[in-house]
């Protein structure tokens, strides 16, 4: 049930933005390569006038989570959410239409939780009354989580801040890559970048006036519909610099091929002359950076072994031929390591850009030879880094 009504909406909302062929607009986010300082910057995009008076204030942010039957992931979420560095105030609403209440003595005790049991209903339904209540509360900013992805540590705080600087009604992610539970593999996506309605962060003024549909199916897609440029409005950021797992359950309906997923092999494409795939190792480095929740998911399991897999056969095989290799083990330390990826046309900021509030990296000292500034690093120094990486993983 859950399940159906899992894989659904995302498909169906994947398939609606596609039909609407709006990807022809992708340069949305040009601006893309602006410095984020938190709050103080004021970036043009979109056609909202930007407001210059400088924000201290995080917005109060309410997180909905709209769940059904799946005790062990709505945990799991509300764990994530907690372990979440948005600086500002937070509350989150749970909308249960489960045959059983939850019981709250199992939720983290650290978070504002407003639990709601209800009768069976939509989603659509359950997210209107989600609306409803943070209106109450009094929030400026509501975000989705569906209770079965994992987002990385930062996601909140990263979206706010790029609506609040721009200053935008939303914000989303372009899905990047899939955790499949049920055969434990990492997939990545290709294909339309586009974004998946769970990665929506609304501001509250906009979404009012703007209900989901009374579905539990594509109950997003009624909001964007009518906008004329909906992909500006979405403002989707790239899957690679907010990387989060989409987990395919054995119960998610979608099919494969919406998502035009496939395997993770190795982060070295191309034959003859290889090249080093640095989306991909964009997610190898949020790991490294720890950007991910330490939670014992399956799907964390799985996503980090596969990428220690491939990370372990690639560096074999540029050990194998050094010569050709040469140029390959320093570009795929860059972007293993690296905080400003200049592999990434015009060094998309990646991760957190206070630093008071980053993820912990752990970055050797042999480190000092690859700065930012592009250097490239000897070939057998890289490989050794790559070596030392791995044990991180
Ligand atoms: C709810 O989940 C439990 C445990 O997974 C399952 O046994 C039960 O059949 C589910 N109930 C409904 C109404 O889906
Ligand atoms: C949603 O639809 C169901 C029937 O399909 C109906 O019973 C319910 O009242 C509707 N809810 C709203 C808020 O319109
Ligand atoms: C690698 O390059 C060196 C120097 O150019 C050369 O002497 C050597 O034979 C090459 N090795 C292979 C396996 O091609």
């Amino acid at each position: 049930m859950g399940a159906l009504r899992r894989g659904h909406p995302k498909l169906q909302a994947l398939l609606l933005l596609a039909s609407l062929t709006l990807y022809l607009f992708p340069s949305v986010n040009q601006d893309e390569t602006t410095v984020w300082t938190g709050l103080r910057h004021s970036a043009t995009c979109g056609r909202v006038q930007p407001d210059r008076s400088e924000r201290t204030v995080w917005p109060f942010v309410s997180v909905q989570i709209v769940t059904y039957n799946r005790s062990a992931f709505l945990i799991q979420a509300l764990q994530q959410i907690a372990m979440q560095d948005y600086p500002g105030p937070l509350e989150v609403i749970v909308m249960d239409d489960s045959p059983r209440a939850e019981e709250a003595s199992q939720f983290p005790q650290e978070l504002d939780i407003r639990y709601f049991h209800v009768d069976r209903c939509t989603i659509g339904e359950k997210r209107n009354m989600a609306v409803a209540e943070a209106t109450r509360s009094g929030a400026e900013m509501i975000c989705i989580w569906d209770d079965d992805d994992i987002f990385t540590v930062d996601r909140l705080r990263q979206q706010v801040s790029r609506m609040v600087a721009r200053p935008a009604s939303c914000s989303s992610i372009q899905v990047a890559f899939v955790a499949v539970l049920t055969s434990g593999i990492l997939q990545r996506c290709k294909g339309l970048p586009l974004p998946f309605e769970n990665s929506f962060c609304f501001r509250r003024s906009w979404l009012e006036g703007r209900p989901f549909s009374n579905t539990s199916l594509g109950e997003g897609n009624v909001i964007f519909e009518e906008l004329d440029d909906w992909y500006a409005e979405a403002q989707p950021i790239s899957g690679e610099e907010l990387p989060f797992l989409y987990v395919r359950t054995q119960s998610s309906t979608a099919p494969d091929d919406a998502l035009e997923p496939y395997p993770v092999k190795s982060m070295l494409i191309g034959g003859q002359n290889p090249r080093v795939d640095v989306s991909l190792l964009a997610l190898a480095r949020a790991f490294r950076r720890e950007r991910f929740p330490e939670l014992p998911a399956k799907a964390l399991e799985i996503a980090r072994g596969a990428l220690r897999r491939v990370m372990q056969e690639d560096l074999e095989k540029m050990r194998k031929d050094i010569n050709s290799t040469s140029q390959l083990a320093p570009v795929y330390w860059d972007a293993l390591n690296l905080e400003k990826a200049w592999a990434f046309g015009g060094g998309v900021p990646e991760g957190s850009l206070n630093h008071a509030l980053s993820a912990k990296v752990d970055v050797p000292e042999e480190n000092d030879v690859a700065d930012s500034d592009g250097l490239i690093i000897e070939t057998d120094v890289a490989m050794r880094l790559i070596a030392k990486a791995l044990s991180d993983f």
